[in-house]
């Protein structure tokens, strides 16, 4: 009775049906995603300076994620991708040389076009064919960073919301649910499913929230079913192939 009536509150969605209210600061679980990875590029963008200098393609950018991870970079040829045109339509933080709206799973470039290739929060399309597309695209010497949230903290939090393990859910401002494709792996999958796309070095990285920032109700949640504090719980894999 009380699944068919969540049932029935929910909507089967895409990103576009949620793009106005997806930056919203109430979200605060994706906000922790997005404050912890710019956290741990602003320790390592010295890494990444030359490739971001060349030509970069950001998959799935959403309202595009390069001004805050990236400040202070001068960027190349600037490129960004999407399904929504809301999403592709957000003001920016930087500069984007041109906008592609297209599928992640077949990009509209020519093999090896890409110096850095990303995809922040790639869930949605974090199957094969797409780390085929990444692959395809990236040239050799360059590199695919990507970010996922966490096996473990995903998938706690779907058990406990009666979710099934490749639905996410998301609540607008109205308080109505909407349910999205979100395909989380396990760090031995995805670095299985990214060398059988031809990656040959592959890091699943966990990244924590720091201290200074203050942890969503999800996060204390899973952290206290896992019994470890919040600074020990990876919420966000950080996926680098070379
Ligand atoms: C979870 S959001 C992340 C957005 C952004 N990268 C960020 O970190 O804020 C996923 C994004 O992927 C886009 N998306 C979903 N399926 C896609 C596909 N097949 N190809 C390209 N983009 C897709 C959505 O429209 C959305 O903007």
């Amino acid at each position: 009775m009380i699944a068919s009536r969540l049932a029935s509150a929910e909507t089967r969605a895409d990103y576009e049906s949620i793009a106005l209210d997806y930056y919203s600061s109430d979200h605060a679980t994706t906000r922790n995603f997005d404050d912890a990875t710019a956290d741990y590029f602003r320790t390592r963008t010295e890494d990444y300076q030359e490739l971001l200098s060349q030509t970069t393609l950001d998959i799935g950018c959403g309202r595009g994620q390069y001004g805050e991870y990236f400040p202070n970079v001068n960027l190349g040829l600037h490129y960004e991708m999407d399904t929504s045109p809301s999403m592709l339509s957000m003001p920016r933080q930087h500069r984007v040389d041109g906008t592609i709206r297209g599928s992640a799973l077949r990009i509209p470039l020519p093999d090896d076009s890409v110096d850095m290739t990303t995809a922040f929060l790639f869930d949605p399309f974090n199957v094969l064919p797409f780390a085929l597309e990444a692959r395809r695209v990236t040239r050799a010497g360059g590199v695919f960073v990507g970010t996922l949230p966490s096996y473990d903290f995903a998938s706690y939090f779907r058990v406990r919301n009666d979710l099934p393990v490749d639905r996410t859910r998301f609540v607008d401002q109205h308080g109505h649910a909407h349910v999205l494709e979100s395909h989380i792996s396990s760090d031995s999958e995805l670095i299985a499913r990214f060398k059988n796309a031809r990656f040959t070095q592959v890091q699943a990285i966990p990244i924590m929230l720091q201290g200074k920032r203050v942890p969503s109700k999800h996060v204390l949640s899973a952290a206290a079913f896992y019994d470890i504090p919040v600074a020990s719980l990876s919420i966000i894999t950080m996926l680098v192939c070379r």
